[in-house]
């Protein structure tokens, strides 16, 4: 199964990007298949830029997208909702044709330093993914006060680590069948 990992966060000590590490590791995934964003340099979303031609950065992203069979996004909530930057980036990415967020399994994961756990900006997070036509997990894990449930080494409570990975390994069965 080849996974793409999309961080929410472009944040260098995020600890969405250090879910995704965790998610990496897990499904044996090599390192390189988490998306830095920060190297992808793509714009506010502007029409006006649209005309002139869809951005390099947002081509690159969407031919990764394209080929992932699997894809596993893990994003903050900020105040109460979708990441922006994540929502930019779809947005992006939904003007590129054939469509890259199309029939993709996807999985998302949120990692918040509030005790609610970014839950709420997962549901949103939901919305343009359905709605372009992919197949979003029904399960999602989400870990509450995660700067202190993270460390080096990954999980500092075990039944975290449990959860994580019975949703890592539910989504990977799930993700089968649609390849
Ligand atoms: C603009 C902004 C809004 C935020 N809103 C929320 C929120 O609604 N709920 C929450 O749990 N945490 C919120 N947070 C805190 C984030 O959970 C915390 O910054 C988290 O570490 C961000 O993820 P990252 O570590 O992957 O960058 C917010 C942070 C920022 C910067």
């Amino acid at each position: 199964m080849q996974y793409l990992f999309l961080s929410g966060s472009l944040r260098k000590e995020s600890l969405n990007t250090q879910l995704l590490q965790l998610a990496a590791k897990h499904t044996g995934s090599p390192l390189s298949a988490i998306v830095d964003l920060n190297q992808y340099n793509i714009p506010l979303y502007s029409g006006d830029i649209e005309a002139v031609g869809i951005p390099d950065g947002v081509q690159k992203l969407s031919q990764k997208i394209e080929q992932a069979q699997a894809i596993i996004i893990a994003s903050p909530e900020y105040n109460y909702s979708i990441s922006g930057v994540l929502k930019n980036t779809i947005d992006w990415v939904s003007r590129v044709r054939p469509m890259p967020f199309r029939k993709k399994p996807i999985l998302l994961l949120a990692a918040s330093m509030g005790p609610i756990a970014g839950i709420r900006g997962l549901w949103q997070t939901r919305i343009p993914l359905e709605g372009l036509g992919n197949y979003v997990y029904p399960d999602m894990f989400s870990l509450g006060v995660a700067h202190e449930a993270l460390n080096e080494e990954g999980f500092t409570n075990p039944d975290d680590q449990k959860r994580f990975a019975t949703t890592l390994d539910g989504f990977s069965e799930f993700a089968k069948r649609f390849s």
